[in-house]
């Protein structure tokens, strides 16, 4: 017998403004919802006023996990201490390991119009906070949307979806990635790895998470973080449903954190600050 996973918490995201002054919504990294062991922090960013995006993010360090920022709408310019450079463009996911640690800007790359996206942050294991800083990042190709059931379409960042694979690779916590579409109706059923932490942001529409008279619906802004079972049920509530579902390893390890650097220990923070005031990322 299936045990779907239940939904043990819905939440809305709380108004933050980060970077120079972008506004956006944070739904993971609240005092409600400090973290979701390894995802540290979900922001999501949707707006089509660009006084709210042209500030951008000024040069800022990270040390200690990663940030992933997968863009929906608009293009955002990033560029680090080391001499990447790039444009991340409607449909591109760049999965940054900021590792030791790197000095970067992500700007709009425009003046006007939409800009709307995700980033995530995903903890490091200690024996990888320390690694070298390495990019995977892709432009819309390599995220295909695949119809996956009848009226289900989904873009596979990273994990299995039946005999398909995501593009971003990270062992440490074997994260699963998906965009999902809903028609109104539609049955998305899809057995997550067991024991991985779990969570369903609804940015679009609404769904029904589990069946029957334990289905609870979750609708547009909200997130539920899912608990133990062996798969996910998610049921279209409305036309055009769109949500992520992402799931990961936990590493349940300690965290001490002081806001772009992300370690086990205080003294590990400490030294943080120290090696990037030397300018040593
Ligand atoms: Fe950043």
């Amino acid at each position: 017998m299936t045990l779907l996973r239940p939904v043990l918490r819905k939440l809305r995201g709380m108004p933050a403004s980060d970077g120079a002054g972008v506004k956006l919504r944070r739904v993971i990294g609240t005092p409600q919802l400090p973290d979701l062991d390894p995802f540290l922090m979900l922001d999501e960013f949707g707006t089509d006023r660009p006084e709210d995006y042209l500030a951008g993010f000024p040069s800022h360090p990270h040390r200690g996990f990663e940030t992933v920022t997968y863009m929906l709408d608009g293009r955002m310019r990033h560029k680090d201490n080391r001499g990447n450079e790039g444009v991340l463009v409607p449909g591109a996911v760049q999965w940054m390991t900021a590792g030791r640690g790197i000095v970067h800007s992500e700007m709009p790359e425009q003046e006007e119009g939409r800009m709307r996206g995700f980033q995530l942050w995903v903890n490091l294991p200690a024996a990888e906070k320390m690694t070298a800083p390495r990019y995977q990042e892709y432009g819309p190709d390599r995220f295909p949307e695949v119809d996956v059931a009848p009226g289900v379409r989904a873009k596979l960042i990273a994990g299995r979806l039946g005999d398909r694979e995501g593009a971003i690779r990270q062992p440490a916590t074997d994260p699963n990635y998906f965009d999902l579409g809903l028609d109104e109706g539609a049955v998305f059923t899809h057995a997550l790895p067991a024991g991985h932490s779990a969570f369903a942001y609804v940015y679009e529409g609404a769904v029904a998470v589990g069946e029957g008279a334990d289905a609870v619906s979750v609708s547009a802004g909200e997130l539920a973080v899912l608990g133990p079972g062996d798969a996910v049920r998610l049921t279209g509530r409305a036309a055009g449903t769109r949500l992520i579902l992402v799931a990961g390893r936990p590493l349940r390890e300690p965290v001490a954190r002081y806001g772009p650097f992300v370690m086990n220990t205080q003294a590990e923070l400490r030294q943080a600050f120290e090696d990037f005031q030397a300018g040593r990322f």
